[in-house]
């Protein structure tokens, strides 16, 4: 299979570095944060059972709340939203058909898909555009082979947000076509305007979402994601997920529910999204120290800055570099068929992305004679 160097390479690397600037989330809640002593207390009373395997009612409950006209039947909870991927691509795909993919994109689809032995097929956001959607180019993607139109909203690594206006054309393009549109919406609760990113299960019907704790929660470490779309697909999915992992943790469903309740949810996405909109204006302030170094386009939302650079070097060896002289570890565009750009992760405590922002500037200026 494919390597998912994205994935790889942060494993190999993140905990060696004194500053890991791939984080793509919110820097991550510790469980005394989060719960009550007396939740902690209820905790420690917890039966450690498998539990119900499509995830807990009362939690599917929650889940489905943040949809229109779902329920419980709905939602299939899962590990992390790429176990929600991997599923999906599985329920409904057939080998030989084409997926268009917003690019760029965080490529586990990219590398499902291939797997499959179906085609997937780039709709690119280009920077000329500031990211936003050219709809006659992805119109024109569309075959008659094409079982699948899937985006990533708001988008890693962008940080671009679907307006509603794009989002109902790329609808009634699907729904012309009558394919699937499959929407990785992880980062929806993270926009820095403070206003929830729509869900395409607002806009069209046949349509799968899916969605975690992972990013706009900072609680990756739950490993809690979910599914959600039509019944039928959503029970179909469910006999994969007997076959990939029965279910979700008892503890993590536990913690799941407390951080979706109505009284912890806004708070949760508040932090996140305060953190968000300071760390932007650092980022945006160190940026303006650099010159002509970085052209930089701010995102709507998500825990991360998408960036080109303006020095003649490939962006892996940029990031090589950093990382093995300067113990700073930037992703690398090539991870999403983009060289020329890097990510860094906005989404940490401040004093910690300003040390890495100035040590990585010092030395590349130091490097280039700027
Ligand atoms: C767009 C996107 N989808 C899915 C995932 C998978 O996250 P998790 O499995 O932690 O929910 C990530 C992780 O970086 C992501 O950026």
């Amino acid at each position: 299979m494919r390597t998912f160097e994205l994935e790889r390479i942060q494993s190999l690397y993140e905990n060696t570095v004194d500053y890991n600037l791939t984080e793509s989330g919110f820097h991550p809640f510790s469980l005394a944060e989060l719960l009550t002593p007396d939740q902690l207390q209820e905790m420690q009373q917890l039966t450690l059972g498998y539990g119900q395997t499509n995830g807990a009612i009362p939690l599917r409950d929650q889940i489905s709340n943040l949809y229109k006209q779902y329920n419980a039947d709905n939602i299939l909870v899962t590990n992390g939203s790429s176990e929600a991927n991997f599923i999906a691509m599985s329920t409904l795909l057939n080998k030989g058909d084409e997926v268009i993919i917003m690019c760029p994109n965080y490529m586990q689809l990219w590398g499902i898909v291939e797997e499959m032995g179906c085609t997937p097929i780039a709709f690119n956001l280009r920077s000329e555009d500031k990211w936003a959607p050219d709809l006659k180019a992805l119109e024109g993607l569309i075959s008659d082979k094409t079982r699948m139109i899937a985006v990533c909203n708001p988008n890693n690594p962008t940080g671009y947000v679907l307006n509603k206006a794009e989002m109902d054309a790329i609808a009634s393009m699907a729904k012309a076509a009558d394919v699937w549109i499959y929407s990785d919406e992880v980062y929806r609760g993270a926009e820095l305007d403070y206003k929830e990113s729509t869900s395409f299960q607002h806009v069209y019907d046949k349509v799968v979402v899916s969605g975690g704790l992972s990013k706009a929660y900072a609680l990756p470490g739950i490993r809690i994601g979910w599914l959600a779309g039509p019944e039928e697909v959503i029970y179909n999915a469910w006999s994969y997920h007997d076959y990939t992992s029965i279910s979700t943790g008892t503890i993590s469903q536990y913690v799941a529910e407390i951080a979706l309740s109505p009284q912890v949810r806004p708070g949760i996405l508040k932090r996140n999204r305060d953190m968000l909109n300071q760390n932007l204006v650092t980022l945006k302030q160190w940026i303006s120290q650099q010159g002509d170094l970085f052209e930089f386009i701010p995102p709507k939302a998500g825990g991360m800055a998408f960036m080109k650079y303006n020095i003649d070097i490939n962006s892996t060896k940029l990031s090589t570099w950093l990382r093995e002289q300067e113990s700073v570890f930037i992703v690398p565009g090539d991870c999403y068929g983009m060289d020329g750009y890097i990510r860094i992760g906005i989404g940490e405590r401040s004093e910690y992305l300003i040390e890495g922002l100035t040590k990585m500037s010092m030395a590349i200026k130091e490097k280039f004679n700027l």
